[in-house]
């Protein structure tokens, strides 16, 4: 019996026009500080936090949870103080000087393929970065998750994005759950990427949703959903 796949819950601050950041990639830096505070509060619902490459470049991140009284309340659940950290890269191009690779709070995990150049993978390894390697062009998600279920009994992962990933999540049919933070600005541009990325071909089926839950708080509007899928979907956690 194969490991079914972890719970994926991803979370987006969108712009009124439904974007997500600058055409020129850069921080996404439109949504206000409760928006980061509760961006901080969803990423310590997980087992796992999962990011792609220009997300984890553009943010500068750690990945990990600022907050000590969120990681005390994840050690009273029963979860490890941090998330592990896997960023996604089909490439495998990733600099060993980002900031993530600086802090050793939880393991981090690199979902790649045989296209990751060698040198980078020996310094990857040697900061004790464990590269997952696939076959092929392109990492197959649902894979990557089954494998985080089975080498790391890893039950719920959040995903922070960004858009090109998420798209391939959706894709895959791999998402279960959406935040979303409605924000005022308006960005406006063709080429400005939207939630799932700056590509012109639709989804083959449209996802959909059920409104769990909703909030205002000052200018943006908290939204929660959970994806609607059949209960025999082969991807269904
Ligand atoms: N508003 C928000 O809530 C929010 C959230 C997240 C990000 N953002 C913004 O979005 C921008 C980045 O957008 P993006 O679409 O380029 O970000 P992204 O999805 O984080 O990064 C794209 C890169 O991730 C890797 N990747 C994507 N899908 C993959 C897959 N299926 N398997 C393996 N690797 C995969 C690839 O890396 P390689 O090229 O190395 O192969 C790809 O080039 C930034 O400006 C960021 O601030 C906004």
């Amino acid at each position: 019996m194969p490991f079914a796949r972890p719970k994926v819950i991803a979370n987006f601050a969108i712009t009124f026009d439904g974007k997500v950041s600058r055409p020129s990639g850069g921080p996404s830096l439109f949504s206000s500080k409760t928006d980061k505070r509760r961006l901080v509060e969803i990423r310590a619902l997980g087992d796992a936090l999962l990011v792609g490459a220009s997300t984890l470049a553009a943010d500068t991140m750690t990945m990990g949870i600022s907050d000590a009284r969120l990681r005390q309340r994840r050690i009273r659940k029963g979860l490890a103080e941090y998330p592990l950290r896997v960023i996604f890269s089909n490439s495998g191009r990733l600099d060993p000087r980002w900031r993530v690779f600086q802090h050793d709070f939880s393991p981090i995990i690199l979902m790649t393929t045989e296209r990751i150049p060698v040198r980078t993978r020996a310094r990857l390894e040697k900061l004790g970065v464990d590269v997952v390697c696939q076959q092929g062009k392109k990492v197959d998600v649902a894979r990557a998750l089954r494998w985080l279920a089975s080498h790391h009994q890893v039950g719920k992962a959040v995903c922070e994005g960004g858009p090109r990933l998420i798209r391939a999540f959706f894709e895959a049919n791999c998402v279960d759950e959406l935040y979303l933070t409605w924000c005022p600005p308006l960005f406006g541009g063709r080429n400005t990427p939207r939630l799932c990325g700056a590509g012109k071909k639709m989804f083959a089926r449209a996802v959909r949703f059920d409104l769990l839950s909703w909030r205002v708080i000052g200018n943006e509007c908290f939204l929660h959903y959970r994806v609607m899928r059949s209960a025999d979907s082969p991807e269904a956690p």
